[in-house]
């Protein structure tokens, strides 16, 4: 699945580099190809905290601190962290109460922190070793196409 998601992931960024466009069309991708999934977008830094950017999925929460949450602690500690059961995650933030499971990439690229890449699942233990993989490359696709200087400017001015 991984493969073909990849490639598509590869053609959606190929001709351009701005972020919000390659960061919007990666939640679609996400979202609409991706089984068992209710949200998938990205939350991106902006001071010291995590503000909402693109996405996919009902509307969600718009600020969350750095070690909040699965995204603030996935963007604090710049690892990814899957969450079998959200139930039994302290701290987790609710944004749709179908949401069981989760999987946060911290979005890196060359030691600077840009934001997380986040997708929920209404099913617990939905994530597994090879969707961390899968879009650990995806989010590195991202990373390497867009200009991240300028989005980082604009999610801080
Ligand atoms: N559940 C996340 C918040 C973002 S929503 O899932 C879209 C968290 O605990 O950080």
């Amino acid at each position: 699945m991984y493969t073909e998601l990849i490639s598509i992931a590869r053609e959606i960024v190929a001709s351009e580099s701005n972020f919000i466009c390659n960061a919007a069309n990666i939640s679609s991708l996400l979202y609409t190809r991706m089984r068992d999934i209710n949200w998938a977008g990205f939350y991106m830094l902006s001071h010291n905290h995590l503000l909402l950017g693109p996405f996919m999925g009902k509307p969600a929460c718009i600020q969350i601190a750095m070690g909040n949450g699965v995204c603030g602690k996935a963007a604090a500690i710049e690892k990814t962290c899957i969450v079998p059961d959200v139930n039994s995650f302290p701290g987790h933030i609710a944004c749709d109460n179908a949401s069981k499971s989760e999987i946060v990439i911290p979005l890196v690229k060359r030691d600077v922190l840009y934001g997380v890449m986040d997708v929920d699942s209404p099913i617990l233990d939905r994530f597994q070793i090879s969707d961390k993989e899968g879009l650990e490359e995806i989010a590195e696709l991202l990373l390497e196409a867009s200009d991240m200087e300028s989005v980082l400017q604009y999610y801080n001015r």
